[in-house]
């Protein structure tokens, strides 16, 4: 990857630019081939999951699918099906160069595809779509599991993911919510508070409790992708749609584009770059 050898500024904004021309780059990395058989497993294992009809459109009662085709602007990003019987077989191929970025063939309990719809209870990590499985006994999972043991171990391991620096965090990032661009309401007028509440208002004069910083902190790595900003959707949401940013955001755009110096300094801290306490 090109940004790594980059050192000085100017390398670091032609990577930027050559990732805004070449969307290839956040491909997956090698485009992997399932033989008819893998692939037919593949699809009634893990599309049947996806596809599940659970008898709502809310968080937990969806499916998979209503919210992860091009709603969500994260890497899982399934195709739209073709038809109401579901995905053709050269969808499905293309479904799962995504998918397979998700699991670990290494360290299958470690999976973001098995971790996210998990209760965080059971070890999960907290996820927008709601909790879909209370714990590892549940027969979805169960199956999943089963589906990423059967390959080699070396067949899909992901990067390691890189430290999302805490004091970081609250040095540099916790202001951002704080104050507004002009004519724009603050982070905290809305994500005060729920699943979405990462940017409290300080609770008492102007300074962030260790409390509510940790809770904060524990909010907004839910909607990070490490290593990965441009995927990321802290990055994504309050950023303008003509700069690759989200399709939608009940809230501000506070970004034009990723050259904005602070969605680099944000983008930093993501690739677990950015640590301590000096923002500039
Ligand atoms: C109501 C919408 C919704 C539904 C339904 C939903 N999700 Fe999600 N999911 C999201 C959103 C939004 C994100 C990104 C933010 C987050 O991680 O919470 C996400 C993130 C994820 C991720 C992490 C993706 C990454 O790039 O690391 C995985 C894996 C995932 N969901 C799996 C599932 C599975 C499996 C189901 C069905 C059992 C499901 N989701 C149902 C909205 C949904
Ligand atoms: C006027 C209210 C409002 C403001 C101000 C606002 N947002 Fe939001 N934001 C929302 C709402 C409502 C949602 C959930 C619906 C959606 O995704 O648009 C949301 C969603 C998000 C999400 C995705 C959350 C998830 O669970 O996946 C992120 C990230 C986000 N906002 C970041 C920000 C940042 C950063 C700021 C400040 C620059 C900001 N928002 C300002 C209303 C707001």
């Amino acid at each position: 990857m090109m940004t790594r050898v980059c050192l000085g500024l100017i390398c670091c904004l032609a990577a930027v630019a050559a990732v805004a021309l070449t969307p290839a780059i956040v491909a997956p990395v090698a485009a992997q081939t399932l033989s008819t058989d893998e692939l037919e497993t593949y699809r009634g294992t893990v599309e049947s999951v996806f596809m599940e009809d659970r008898g709502g459109t809310t968080s937990g009662y969806a499916s998979c699918v209503m919210c992860h085709t091009w709603q969500t602007s994260v890497r899982f990003s399934l195709e739209t099906p073709n038809s109401n019987a579901g995905w053709s077989s050269e969808q499905s191929m293309r479904n799962f160069e995504v998918v397979s970025q998700l699991i670990n063939t290494a360290d299958p309990e470690s999976s973001r595809l098995l971790l996210k719809p998990l209760s965080p209870d059971a070890g999960g990590l907290t996820h927008t779509g709601g909790t879909y499985w209370s714990s590892a006994d549940d027969p979805e999972y169960v199956a999943l599991l089963e589906w990423i043991r059967s390959m080699p171990e070396d067949a899909f391991v992901p990067p390691p993911e890189p430290e999302i620096d805490f004091e970081f965090f609250r040095a540099c990032v916790q202001p951002v919510f704080a104050n507004p661009r002009e004519g724009q309401l603050r982070c905290s007028n809305c994500h005060s508070g729920g699943l979405i509440g990462f940017a409290p208002a300080p609770g008492r004069g102007d300074e962030w409790s260790d409390e509510e910083a940790q809770r904060a902190y524990r909010l907004i790595t839910r909607v990070i992708t490490p290593g990965n900003p441009e995927q990321s959707r802290f990055l994504l949401k309050p950023l303008h749609p003509d700069g690759g940013g989200a399709y939608t955001h009940n809230g501000p755009r506070r970004w034009q584009s990723r050259d904005d110096p602070e969605w680099q300094m944000l983008a930093g801290w993501v690739r677990g770059e950015r640590t301590g306490s000096s923002c500039s």
